[in-house]
């Protein structure tokens, strides 16, 4: 059985104060919460919302990692720095970060590779964008992120992989739970391909665009798909807590 995860993406939203309101509010919604539960907040936020959580069920993630230990990379930020306010995970490879920052499979694996060895969790975003899902190009994306974003792992269970098709990112658009489901399998069987199968039947793989308090039971339904990462409804204490409780 793989235990659900539903991890909030805050994105460049909520200063350091607004985010400590978030999840004092946040914190007691889901303190009864049968899933593992994340707020992935900006870097500026990180000390203060962890002093926040502390005590609670509810675990740190960042938005970015650098690959290299330390060194001159101006604006970057690296995984001890996180460490060192007890983050647990990080999102990699986001599709804003691909499509506005320049990041490739290859950087995406770089940081995926730092983040293990520093202990924290990774969760590695792929999906494709409308165009390449129009032209049947989804599973040629998604194997090729795969085959080069995750080359090198050992265990891919070790990771979670947080599959965002990018059309339904922030658009109100979602997959058809049916559409997210046969795309999450997909994504298992290649992993199994590429790693072991024994491993892609333990990794846990999200869905994440637009998905909110009310499409969130359905999603979570579907037998591949293993939580949720989510962008504008995490901001909101109430809409994330439903979504946590999304078999209630
Ligand atoms: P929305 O939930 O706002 O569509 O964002 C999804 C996302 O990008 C989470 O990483």
């Amino acid at each position: 059985m793989r235990r659900p995860i539903i991890a909030g993406n805050w994105k460049m939203n909520n200063t350091a104060a607004a985010g400590v309101a978030l999840v004092n509010e946040l914190k007691p919604l889901v303190a009864d919460a049968e899933c593992d539960v994340v707020v992935c907040v900006p870097f500026t936020d990180i000390p203060a919302v962890s002093e926040a959580l502390k005590g609670s069920n509810i675990a740190l993630g960042a938005q970015n990692v650098h690959f290299a230990e330390k060194g001159a990379y101006t604006g970057e930020i690296s995984a001890d720095m996180l460490k060192e306010y007890g983050v647990k995970y990080v999102i990699i490879g986001h599709s804003e970060r691909r499509q506005y920052f320049g990041e490739t499979n290859e950087t995406v694996n770089k940081r995926m590779h730092a983040a293990l060895a520093a202990g924290l969790i990774p969760i590695v975003c792929v999906g494709e964008s409308l165009e390449e899902r129009e032209t049947g190009k989804t599973e040629q994306v998604l194997s090729v992120q795969i085959e080069e974003g995750l080359k090198g792992l050992e265990d891919v269970s070790s990771i979670v992989i947080a599959y965002e098709p990018v059309w339904a990112i922030g658009t109100g658009k979602t997959a058809t739970a049916e559409q997210a489901n046969e795309t999450i399998g997909f994504i298992r069987k290649k992993c199994g391909e590429v790693f072991c199968p024994k491993c892609a039947e333990k990794v846990r793989i999200q869905y994440g665009g637009s998905m909110n308090a009310k499409n969130c039971k359905e999603l979570m339904a579907m037998p591949e798909i293993d939580g949720g990462l989510i962008g504008g409804a995490s901001l909101k204490a109430q809409d994330f807590s439903q979504i946590v409780h999304y078999n209630k």
